[in-house]
């Protein structure tokens, strides 16, 4: 039995570990194993390697994806999708085992349609995929923050500053309310509220100044990149406090990097399972974690089933804050 994979859309540290768990588990289970080049433009230019054991030897430390990436807008387009789907039949290929985020889940639930037997793997930083309670990467870029906010302490506080520091997340304020919570912010904008509302800026300000007050010599604010600009909030505060303010925007560094031990183990028993259900011939459902047990969940409500920040542990970082 032939089953391919392919990487799509933002990358994620831990995809490289994912797929070097499909081709393992594949390999053991006497299945070939193919790989597609840059997610769904190469599924459909037809540019893919057959795996051997060894092709993924030394990548289960490495960030990024061995199988490159893409946004291929394209794939909207029908015509395109029927030329990936020729591709496939070409090969032979029984399932699509799709490693990425919510658009990639979208692009497979497509093909599925068109007839292809197809998996999800939730791979992305931001954590907003239906389905599982983690997706791969999330945890490395929650302790790459945390480690860059701990940095950006020293200098805050040597300075008597206010940094404002914006974080990925796209709509999702997951990254921002776990950093917050675990680097001690002392407030975040999620991206549930604007944080250009003036019940927000009001609060900011009142949270800065009662700082000041209390003799404490900076203010650190994480502002999810759904909720609004960190150079905008900066401003304002600045307006609002005449204090100095900095604004760090931490962008695709928090992408990057080795994955951590969670997210490698994840990656592995994620795609395990799905190898597993490559073979048990299932098809248009995401491998997910839940409660810590593995389950599945229909690819098409992975990405039109909404994830909101959970309120209690918003309302929890704000008390700890
Ligand atoms: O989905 C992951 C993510 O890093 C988001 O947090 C961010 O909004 C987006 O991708 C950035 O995309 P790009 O790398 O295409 O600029």
């Amino acid at each position: 039995m032939n089953i391919a994979i392919l990487t799509s859309g933002g990358d994620s540290p831990g995809m490289n570990a994912a797929l070097r768990a499909v081709v393992r588990k594949g390999l053991a289970e006497k299945l070939r194993v193919f790989g597609f080049y840059e997610g769904y433009r190469g599924l459909t230019e037809n540019q893919y390697l057959a795996f051997d054991h060894e092709s993924v030897s030394e990548i289960i430390d490495r960030g990024g994806t061995i199988l490159r990436t893409a946004r291929y807008k394209k794939f909207l387009e029908p015509e395109t999708r029927e030329r990936a789907v020729a591709n496939l039949k070409a090969l032979d290929i029984k399932t699509l085992i799709v490693i990425g985020g919510n658009g990639s889940m979208a692009g497979a639930e497509k093909l599925q349609e068109l007839g292809v037997h197809t998996i999800g793997v939730p791979a992305s930083i931001d954590n907003d995929i239906y389905g599982t309670d983690y997706s791969i990467g999330f945890d490395t870029a929650l302790n790459t923050v945390v480690g860059l906010l701990r940095k950006l302490r020293d200098t805050a506080s040597s300075h008597e500053r206010i940094f404002i520091v914006e974080v990925m997340g796209r709509k999702c304020g997951a990254i921002a309310l776990f950093s917050g919570m675990a680097g001690g912010a002392d407030h975040v904008c999620l991206p549930e509220t604007p944080a250009m509302e003036e019940r927000q800026l009001k609060q900011m300000s009142e949270i800065v100044n009662r700082r000041y007050r209390a003799g404490k010599t900076h203010t650190i604010i994480i502002v999810s990149e759904g909720s609004g600009s960190a150079e905008e909030v900066g401003r304002a505060i600045h307006e609002r406090t005449g204090r100095e303010v900095r604004v760090s925007v931490l962008g695709h560094i928090q992408r990057g990097g080795s994955p951590s031990a969670f997210d490698r183990i994840l990656a592995g028993t994620l795609a395990a399972r799905a190898v597993d259900l490559a073979i048990a011939q299932e098809s248009g459902v995401m491998v997910g974690l839940k409660g810590n047990r593995v389950q599945t969940v229909p690819l098409v409500d992975t990405y039109t089933k909404p994830i909101e920040t959970d309120p209690e542990l918003a309302e929890l970082a704000s008390i700890l804050s």
